[in-house]
């Protein structure tokens, strides 16, 4: 046993399956909106002939062989649910897909095979899809106790939101924002504080969406408005009673002067002693419109 062997070894290697090199930094990260479309960038290296590209996602999606002459490539789509969505744009090759549905999230590679190289390169992505968000929906709870104090818990979320969506309340006070992570948010408010208004912000790594502006105030208020209507319209009523007293008091007074004929000066001190209360209750009645 000699050289011969070795010899053997040797040229097998050379005439077998390239080396693989893998690139150290691990998967690429790409994010894409469902239904929309994500192109996987390749980086070739310049100055070198690629014999192919080899695509892959679980299992081997397309084979790129570019021709000599032009940019055009000749392409294999291997994985029926890809096809008529993929295509390949040059000089790149980078992997353009269309109309992305849930399955296609996962991890993808390109294998690419150079004319000059026995090494091949892999490059590697994880491709994770999301719904773009839609309008954040708010409900709203509150408690209030004997003091007056009120407890208002705000609970913010988006339908069909799906993973890593985050939430955080925003209030402004003083044109200075500040947020709140999380999707409910506790805030107590008593007569008298200045209401705070709140926005919910909720993004994922695709969209953010914000909701209208919650003030948070009225909703402890509202339930004091039913007795301070009512209030308002009893005062009302008091009025309208009034000035109905008046106008019999006042229609009595005349009855009376055109009935008492001779009783001058009865008559007089009557009519004035009338329009004196007159302008007293009217003062303070009168209807601010
Ligand atoms: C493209 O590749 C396929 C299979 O590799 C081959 O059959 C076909 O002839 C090629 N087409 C062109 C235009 O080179
Ligand atoms: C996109 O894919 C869905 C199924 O995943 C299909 O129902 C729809 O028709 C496709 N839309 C287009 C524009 O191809
Ligand atoms: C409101 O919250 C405070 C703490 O923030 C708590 O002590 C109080 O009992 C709560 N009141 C009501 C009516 O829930
Ligand atoms: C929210 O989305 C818009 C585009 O829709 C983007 O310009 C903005 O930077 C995003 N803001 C945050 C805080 O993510």
């Amino acid at each position: 046993m000699g050289a011969l062997p070795w010899l053997l070894l040797l040229s097998l290697l050379q005439e077998g399956p390239k080396e693989i090199l893998e690139t150290a930094v691990g998967p690429q990260e790409v994010v894409a909106v469902l239904q929309e479309s994500i192109s996987l960038p390749l980086e070739i290296p310049p100055d070198e002939e690629v014999e192919n590209i080899i695509w892959s996602s679980h299992i081997t999606l397309a084979i790129v062989v570019p021709t000599k002459e032009g940019h055009l490539a000749n392409v294999t789509v291997t994985d029926p649910r890809y096809q008529g969505r993929v295509s390949f744009p040059s000089p790149s090759y980078s992997l353009h897909i269309g109309n992305l549905s849930w399955e296609d999230s996962g991890p993808y590679q390109a294998q690419v095979n150079l004319w000059t190289s026995q090494i091949s390169s892999l490059q590697q992505y994880n491709l994770r899809i999301y719904r773009r968000l839609s309008e954040p929906s708010i409900t709203v709870n509150f408690e209030i106790s004997g003091d007056g104090l009120c407890n208002v818990s705000l609970t913010c979320s988006v339908e069909q939101a799906g993973l890593d969506v985050t939430y955080s309340w925003i209030s402004r006070e003083d044109g200075v924002d500040t947020a709140r992570e999380g999707s409910v948010l506790s805030t107590s408010w008593r007569p008298g504080d200045h209401a705070l208004s709140y926005t919910c912000r909720a993004s994922n790594p695709v969209s953010n969406m914000s909701s209208y502006l919650i003030p948070a105030g009225p909703f402890c208020a509202d339930l004091r408005y039913p007795s301070e209507k009512a209030s308002a319209s009893f005062c009302l009523l008091v009025k309208a009673l009034l000035l109905l007293l008046l106008l019999v008091t006042l229609a009595t007074g005349l009855w009376l002067a055109q009935g008492q004929k001779g009783c001058k000066i009865p008559r007089m001190k009557k009519i004035r002693r009338n329009r004196l209360r007159l302008r007293k209750t009217d003062t303070p009645g009168n209807p601010p419109s």
